[in-house]
């Protein structure tokens, strides 16, 4: 069933627990989200990047996505990541989704209110629900003193008048993750405090970007197939499920899912160089892929809430 980002993230929000928003790309990695979400009655969100609009085409992708969502039980929105202009969120909602964000979190915050404020009248004119951002995202290591942490994570404050000025539907924060499979030296530390303080201080459901795990099996399988990847670090299970708690209800996920698509593509091409149907090269990946959906959905506590 297909529904706005706030039918599914504000229960999470008020139930203390967190939904995975995923990154798709193609058939079998939303596939891969869907019948696990479904199988499991979670709720989920599916999220289209910029990248992979110029990848397979704003309605190839989302009409895909729609239609895949609209065949399932539970709650699914169709989430439009990072937008980068009041166009561009026009065209996705134009294209059928149902929750979009607006990112101008590197522009100075009345320009951020400003753009915000926009896409928000637009979509909720529209339907359709609104994620945007405060604070610059990045690694944070538990030696960063607290002043320089303070440089680019999200202050409470600005949070809430930022909140107040654009009504906006929910908010990434800056807490300490970042993006990719490479979070920084060592265990990349999230900020619970801020977290906790922002909570306090506005309602609505919080966002968490760069929340992949990076399995250790993921990586080890990944090297055992013959491929190469550095000290990868990411977010421990822990301290997801400790931030879920506490208003974050919104988790982004994508660089697993990457990582478990290449594992199992890897895998069988090694495992069988003569094999070339399609079918037999990603449907393992798919598979793969649907185990790191489930779980982080128990990681998250969204298993079970339809
Ligand atoms: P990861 O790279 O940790 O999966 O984060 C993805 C993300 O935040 C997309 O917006």
């Amino acid at each position: 069933m297909l529904v706005t980002g706030s039918e599914v993230l504000v229960p999470a929000r008020q139930g203390g627990y967190g939904v995975g928003s995923f990154n798709t790309n193609d058939l079998e990695i939303t596939q891969a989200i869907l019948r696990t979400a479904d199988r499991l009655n979670a709720p989920v969100m599916v999220q289209i990047s910029e990248g992979a609009r110029k990848y397979a085409g704003t309605e190839d992708l989302g009409h895909l996505v729609a239609d895949l969502a609209s065949r399932v039980r539970v709650p699914v929105a169709l989430h439009l990541d990072h937008g980068s202009s009041y166009a561009s969120a026009l065209s996705a909602m134009r294209a059928g989704f149902t929750s979009v964000m607006i990112d101008m979190s590197h522009l100075p915050f009345e320009d951020n209110v400003r753009e915000t404020k926009r896409v928000v009248e637009a979509a909720h004119a529209m339907g359709v629900t609104v994620e945007a951002e405060i604070g610059r995202l990045g690694g944070v290591e538990e030696h960063v003193s607290v002043d320089a942490a303070d440089a680019f994570l999200t202050d409470p404050d600005e949070a809430e008048r930022f909140y107040q000025a654009t009504q906006v539907d929910y908010l990434a924060i800056a807490i300490g993750t970042s993006h990719g499979a490479y979070k920084g030296k060592g265990r990349p530390f999230i900020d619970h405090a801020r977290i906790e303080k922002v909570a306090a201080r506005i309602p609505i459901p919080l966002v968490a970007h760069g929340s992949s795990g990076v399995p250790a099996w993921v990586v080890e399988r990944l090297r055992a197939a013959g491929g190469e990847i550095g000290d990868a670090q990411g977010i421990a299970d822990e301290d997801l499920s400790r931030a879920t708690k506490h208003g974050i209800a919104k988790v982004n996920v994508d660089t697993d899912l990457r990582l478990a698509f290449t594992v199992g593509v890897r895998e069988v091409l090694e495992a069988a160089p003569a094999e070339f149907d399609p079918r037999k090269i990603l449907g393992p990946a798919r598979d793969l892929m649907a185990k790191i959906v489930e779980h982080k959905m128990g990681v998250l506590g969204s298993v079970g809430r339809v």
